[in-house]
Parts: structure tokens; C-alpha cells; sequence
């Protein structure tokens, strides 16, 4: 595919050309939308690491771009879509010669939104090229300041903590997507090969990281029955399915979650991994702490269940640069009543072994959690980082 298609397709996903196109477009979270446009042929790798890589930058570029239009109005705004591109390429493409990016943005927002924008566009571009050293210092050397206002003062009293997300939130990844196959090798594999090959999940290290944890912390212990509270779209799932096929004999397995679309994504995962997995795997929309458990469920001896709460996502922010875009803290509260309630209700089950884990690192959720929980977490995927070349996740976890 040619960079102006990677370009034409990264638009799309770029939030200005999803609020015009539809509110589902603009509701739906980046990597929701990535899935789909992989799934429909629609996103080669040039595109994803455009993409990506402008939704990192987007705040930043933004910042730039009002000084450069001095009070004057974007007409049309989805052009905004197009300049934040073109700040993240000039800044992260290193193997394609700066002038030919720029001209390739140039002729596009001719196509696309009238020739009379060339202009506009090549000076944004050049003034981006002549402060490109600048910003790859404040870059490196001053990563909060690329961090909206909320996690600054959210964080505030956690510079460590700030610094740290920041730093892994806005460092351009290796080139690929992280994803286990058959062989439960987990590796960062060429793009080509989540568009082709079958079975293959993609996940994200930290996530792994997790599962290899629960099924280390379970070692030798049998666990015929697992539970997963919140399993869609599905990646710890089965990847805690097939490990424990392997060192805890598996025999039933059942993925809840409590949104319809989200269990239907679950069910086209795990029919790619049918062969794989034990034959009794099984999936069914329940809100925890709502519905009512149906007795089938309630009754059962569970020997592990997993709760991997919805949450902030605080600890996303390398895999889910689109958290940039709003305050990922407003729904806390809500949030805090799901996961109380969910928490209760999965008591109910006695399990064997409950696991409970949130993608966050943010001090004021981790301590909810524990205080519901009463008792500290027991992993957290940054402290297990060995390399600081492949940025994990903020994933923490509790084991009861
Ligand atoms: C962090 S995500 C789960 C990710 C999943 N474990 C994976 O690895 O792909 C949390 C999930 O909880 C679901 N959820 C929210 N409230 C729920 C409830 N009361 N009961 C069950 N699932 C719920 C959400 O729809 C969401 O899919």
C-alpha cells in the first residue's frame, strides 16, 4: 500500500473524521475501531503506525498548531486530522526523506479538501521540519509536558509516576503488534502476520505478563473450571484458556461480559482458537453486581475466576494513545460502584482462586480496589518490566 493510502486510512480513525462520520465512530475506543478496520482489510501497518503515533502527538501538535493559525479558524476541521498527521510523521518517519512526506500531505489535502489548502499545509509542514529538534528534545527530556493538563494535576503529587507514563506513553514503539500464537510464543511479530495468520491474538506484554503470572501463582494445582467475569474482548481469556489446558486440565471454561457487542467480538476470538481450546467453552452477556447469576452459574464450583475490571485504563496509555483525548478519570466513581458490585457479586461464588487485576497505575483506583479487596495487589507489570526497550502496560493485579 502506498504512504497516501496508509495516510487516507489513518485518517478516518483521526477524531475529527469520526465525529463527522458518525457518533458510534466517535464513541468507540481506538483500539475498538483498529479491530474493525484490520478485520474489513482496512488498515495496513504504515497506516496503524501513522495513526497510532498522531494520537500520541495529537495534544502536542495541537498546541503548536494554535500559535501557527494566530486566532484564524480551521475550515474545514477535519484538515486539523490531516496537520496533526503531518506533525507525527515529520517527527517519527525516519526511513522516508522529510520533503517527500511533505509533499505527499500537500497534494492530499488538494484532493481532499481544495487546492486552496496547499498552502496552509506546506507551512505548517516546514515550520514543523524547522522546530523538529526542539520537539524531540522536550520530548525526551520533558515528557509530561505532552501530557494533557488532567493527568498533570491528577498525578501531581506522583512525579515518578508521571514521568513514567509519560516516557512510555510517547515513545514510538518497534515496528509490529505483540501477539502470542499456537505455539504460545509471545513475541512482537510483523504486521502481516495479525492480518493472516489464524489462531493469533494480539496483546499487549503486560497483559501476557499477567497471565503468566496467574498461571505461575497456580502452579500444579488442577483448575478444571474458570470463570472470567469480564472477558471480552478476550485476549486474557484465552490465553489463561490455554494455559491452563496445558498445566491445569482445563475442562469448562466460561467468558462473561455485560456488553452485547463486546461478547460478540469474544465469540469471533475464540472461534479463530476452536481447535485449540477444550470443546466446552462457553460465553454469556451478565452484568455482574446487576443481573441476576443464573443458577447453572451460581451453583458451580469454580476453581479459578478471573476479574479484569473495567477501569480507567490509566496504565494503557502506550497501546491506547486515544486516552489523551479525554479525562480518563471523570467516570471514576461510576466506575468504582461497577467494580464494588462486580467484586460482591463474584464473592458470592466462593472460588477457589479469585484474581483480580485493573490496566492501571493510578494510586487512588489501585487503593480502592485493595481496600474492597483487603489486601495489597501482588504484581504490578511495570515493576516486572526487564527492558526498557519494550515499554508493558501499567497492569495491576490481587490474588485472593
Ligand atoms: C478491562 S475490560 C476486559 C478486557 C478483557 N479481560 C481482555 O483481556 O480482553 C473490562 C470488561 O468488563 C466489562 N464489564 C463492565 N461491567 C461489567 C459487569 N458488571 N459485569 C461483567 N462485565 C462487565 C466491560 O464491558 C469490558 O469488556
Amino acid at each position: 500500500m502506498s504512504f497516501e493510502d496508509s495516510i487516507g486510512q489513518a485518517l478516518k480513525l483521526m477524531p475529527r473524521h469520526r465525529e463527522a462520520a458518525s457518533r458510534r465512530a466517535s464513541s468507540l475506543g481506538l483500539d475498538d475501531l483498529i479491530d474493525e478496520a484490520r478485520a474489513q482489510g482496512q488498515l495496513d501497518s504504515g497506516a496503524l503506525d501513522l495513526l497510532l503515533m498522531g494520537t500520541r502527538y495529537r495534544a502536542r501538535a495541537l498546541r503548536s498548531l494554535k500559535d501557527f493559525l494566530k486566532g484564524k479558524p480551521l475550515k474545514p476541521r477535519e484538515i486539523e486530522d490531516l496537520l496533526v498527521l503531518i506533525f507525527a510523521s515529520l517527527l517519527s518517519r525516519d526511513k522516508m526523506p522529510a520533503p517527500v512526506q511533505l509533499n505527499t500531505f500537500v497534494e492530499i489535502a488538494a484532493k481532499s479538501f481544495g487546492p486552496h489548502l496547499k498552502g496552509l499545509v506546506n507551512a505548517w509542514g516546514r515550520q514543523t521540519l524547522r522546530d523538529r529538534e526542539n520537539f524531540e528534545r522536550e520530548r525526551r527530556e520533558q515528557p509530561t509536558e505532552w501530557l494533557p493538563l488532567a493527568w498533570r494535576e491528577r498525578w501531581a503529587k506522583h512525579p515518578a509516576l508521571l514521568d513514567e507514563a509519560a516516557r512510555r506513553g510517547f515513545e514510538r514503539p518497534e515496528a509490529g503488534v505483540s501477539a502470542f500464537g499456537k505455539d504460545l510464543e509471545f513475541a512482537r511479530r510483523p504486521f502481516s502476520e495479525w492480518q493472516e495468520r489464524r489462531p493469533f491474538q494480539a496483546m499487549d506484554p503486560g497483559s501476557w505478563d499477567l497471565v503468566r503470572w496467574i498461571d505461575g501463582e497456580l502452579q500444579g494445582i488442577p483448575t478444571p473450571n474458570f470463570l472470567d467475569a469480564c472477558a471480552a474482548p478476550g485476549g486474557k481469556f484465552i490465553a489463561l484458556a490455554l494455559l491452563r489446558s496445558r498445566h491445569g486440565g482445563l475442562k469448562h471454561a466460561l467468558g462473561t461480559d455485560s456488553k452485547f457487542p463486546r461478547l460478540t467480538r469474544l465469540k469471533e476470538n475464540l472461534a479463530t482458537w476452536q481447535a485449540e481450546l477444550p470443546s466446552d467453552i462457553q460465553t454469556q452477556v451478565l452484568a455482574w453486581g446487576e443481573d441476576l447469576v443464573p443458577e447453572s452459574i451460581g451453583s458451580k464450583t469454580w476453581d479459578l475466576v478471573l476479574a479484569d475490571l473495567p477501569c480507567s485504563g490509566s496504565g494503557t496509555l502506550h497501546t491506547r494513545p486515544d486516552l489523551l483525548d479525554r479525562n480518563p478519570f471523570d467516570r471514576l466513581e461510576t466506575l468504582q460502584k461497577i467494580q464494588a458490585s462486580i467484586l460482591a457479586a463474584l464473592g458470592e461464588l466462593r472460588p477457589r482462586h479469585l484474581f483480580v487485576s485493573i490496566c492501571s497505575v493510578d494510586p487512588i483506583e489501585i487503593e480502592f480496589v485493595s481496600r474492597c479487596l483487603k489486601r495489597d495487589p501482588s504484581f504490578k507489570s511495570w515493576d516486572r518490566a526487564h527492558s526498557k526497550a519494550e515499554p508493558r502496560e501499567g497492569l495491576t493485579a490481587w490474588r485472593l
